[in-house]
């Protein structure tokens, strides 16, 4: 053998393994439990005897468990995942690790879901891609509210195969019968939900009793080893299997002559020529050419990056979806979905949040809670806001239709996240069940006569004055003067008022905070309509959360929303006490008062910021005008010079 031959054997066993290895299905996994249950022990266990533990790392395990182990003289696995958890743990909104390893048999990604208090938010956002979850249970404590919730969350997230690890089983003395208890528990509790595989394996994480290899303390279980199971549980492959779904991440347009679209491939799988529709304004084309990282392609399937060309120009943009024309989508803007709460700031219907499918991100509100579950009884139970890890069914309203498919039938075009719109942050995630009709029949009556000949009639350019501040802070004093000023100035104007509104349209409503986000969202609304016909209007509402002002402004057109935020100490708003309600609130005698037992969020960018402190309200309405007059809000009128 020439060392040409040796080398080409070479290379040919490594291609043969590099193709074994592709070749080898995958399955995707997650482990959850509550806090101090093993799991990442159990992580740690299974890199550790599949030998995915490198020398290196295990030098550097062995003296960190001496320093900082919980388990005497033996390596503490736990470490291994732990030191890696707590680098990753700031300052990313969604963390999820995954760990790869594998055996002769399978490959294996493992959803590592970090994070304590936040645990459930882990938990959904790795469940959503795996095909089975380990749940883990001490065999001391048996079920908890967490395993519960996570099983529960599993169910909903569509996982269909399921590990209970009885973990800790050296601590019960390897006792049979508490094994069976705890299994017995659990196949009760999770009778109702769609698991086509439950698979209870009593182990011990630490000592590696089941985990690879079979214990022989516990020799009346004749059950597979959690490894064993993984191995060969069977799973379907949904994602390959569901029509065919590309949201478009971004445009690709290097030059005239080029225009693709590239994402990865939510599911389904895609040839050359074939037919393909974009959601929505359900325009088709042919698929030109597929360009892998390779190069082109033939077909892609499910989870590939790609560019598609297509043979028509057809107008595409970020966050559209192109999908199989057999089989469309639903497109709607407004659906009824599960939500996994995951904010501390409750959850408020009728403000506004963004809502990320698939690539397409819109302002969403829940229009309605339908009810909350209770995740230990199942119960449906009545609610207005939801908490931290609070489960409801709600039904959402969009700014704009977006294309979907039911969760139901696709883990990935059905599943959404919410986002805080003045923080960022993730505080929720949902499954779409379906598209709600009911509005879908009702469109935007156009008028001929519009806002433009109203005001064109009326003289004068429409506007918002949105005056914002503390009860007693002077916002419907300094209102009703400028109100005057514009009014012998010829100008049409109406003021609403909060305490007035609240008299009629606004009767229903209260001070929680879930109320006074209606009682917002409408007077927005009313404004925008008061605009619409061509008025001045001056809103004077305490108006105490950002979210909602900024709701109020995103309904009106631009520049028209002019924010007065009347800043006064709440000290001097108390010594004026213009209705008596701070004395009552100190007495206890009013609950959510503002400033006092209720938030109030100080605008950060008003347009006009009124620091009122022993001013005049004449002088500070005249500071109002002039901004009006400034923006020509007050131009083209009072000719004869008489006007203000
Ligand atoms: S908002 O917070 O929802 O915008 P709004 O401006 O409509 O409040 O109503 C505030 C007025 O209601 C106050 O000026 C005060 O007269 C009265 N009021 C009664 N109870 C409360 C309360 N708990 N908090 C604030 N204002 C209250």
């Amino acid at each position: 053998m020439t060392i040409a031959d040796i080398q080409e054997t070479a290379e040919a066993a490594v291609n043969d393994y590099i193709l074994a290895q592709e070749t080898k299905d995958q399955l995707r996994f997650l482990t959850c439990g509550s806090v101090d249950d093993g799991k990442s022990t159990l992580i740690g266990r299974l890199l550790f005897d599949t030998k995915l533990i490198f020398e290196d790392q295990l030098a550097a395990l062995e003296r960190d468990s001496k320093k900082h182990g919980t388990v005497g003289e033996d390596i503490d696995l736990a470490l291994l995942v732990d030191g890696l958890e707590a680098e990753r743990e700031q300052g990313i909104t969604i963390d999820v690790a995954y760990r790869f390893f594998a055996t002769d048999k399978r490959k294996f990604i493992v959803a590592d879901t970090p994070g304590h208090e936040q645990y459930t938010r882990n938990m959904a956002t790795g469940a959503s891609t795996a095909d089975l979850a380990v749940l883990l249970v001490d065999a001391r404590n048996g079920l908890m509210v967490q395993t519960r919730r996570h099983a529960f969350i599993a169910s909903l997230l569509g996982i269909r195969h399921v590990v209970l690890a009885i973990n800790k089983i050296d601590l019960v003395g390897f006792s049979q019968e508490r094994f069976e208890e705890i299994r017995k528990d659990f196949e009760s509790f999770a009778n109702g939900f769609d698991f086509e595989t439950l698979e209870a394996i009593p182990m011990s994480a630490r000592y590696g009793d089941n985990v690879t290899a079979k214990s022989d303390k516990m020799t009346w279980y004749s059950g597979p080893t959690l490894l064993e199971h993984l191995e060969t549980v069977e799973f379907g492959e949904h994602a390959l299997e569901a029509p065919f779904r590309f949201p478009v991440q971004w445009v690709n347009r290097p030059n005239l002559d080029f225009r693709g679209y590239s994402g990865t491939i939510a599911s389904g799988r895609v040839t050359l020529g074939e037919e393909l529709v974009v959601a929505g304004p359900a325009k088709t084309s042919r698929v030109k050419a597929i360009i892998g990282p390779d190069g082109e392609v033939p077909e892609a399937r499910a989870g590939e990056a790609v560019t598609l060309t297509l043979e028509d120009e057809i107008d595409i943009s970020r966050g559209d979806l192109l999908s199989a024309t057999a089989h469309r989508p639903e497109v709607a803007d407004q659906f009824a979905a599960h939500l996994i709460w995951m904010s501390d700031e409750p959850l408020l219907p009728g403000r506004p949040y963004m809502l990320k499918i698939g690539a397409r991100t819109v302002t969403a509100t829940v229009s309605e809670i339908k009810h909350k579950i209770n995740v230990n009884t199942f119960e449906h139970m009545a609610g207005k806001t939801l908490e931290l890890n609070e489960i409801a069914f709600c039904n959402f309203a969009l700014s704009s239709a977006v294309p979907f498919d039911p969760y139901e039938a696709n883990r990935t075009t059905g599943a959404f996240i919410l986002i805080d719109r003045i923080t960022n942050a993730t505080v929720g995630a949902g499954m779409v069940w379906f598209a709600l009709r009911r509005a879908s029949n009702i469109h935007w009556q156009a008028l001929e006569i519009d806002k433009t000949a109203r005001s064109e009639k009326l003289g004068q350019k429409p506007a918002v004055l949105w005056f914002t501040g503390l009860s007693g802070s002077g916002k419907s004093t300094i209102a009703s003067v400028v109100e005057k000023k514009l009014h012998v100035d010829g100008r049409h104007t109406y003021t609403l008022d909060g305490d007035n509104v609240r008299h009629g349209l606004n009767k229903d409503l209260g001070f929680t905070d879930v109320d006074r986000v209606e009682n917002i969202r409408r007077v927005g609304e009313v404004a925008r309509l008061f605009t619409d016909a061509g008025l001045i209007t001056l809103v004077s509402f305490i108006s105490p959360f950002r979210s909602e002002r900024r709701l109020a402004r995103d309904l009106m057109g631009e520049g028209e929303f002019i924010e007065v935020y009347v800043d006064t100490p709440i000290e001097d708003c108390r010594k004026r006490d213009p209705k008596g309600l701070y004395a009552k609130a100190d007495r206890g005698e009013i609950k959510n008062f503002t400033g006092i037992d209720s938030p109030y969020e100080a605008p950060e960018n008003p347009e006009i910021h009124i620091r009122n402190i022993g001013r005049d309200p004449e002088e500070v309405a005249e500071e109002i005008i002039a901004y009006l007059r400034e923006h020509g809000f007050l131009a083209g009128f009072a000719e004869d010079g008489e006007g203000i």
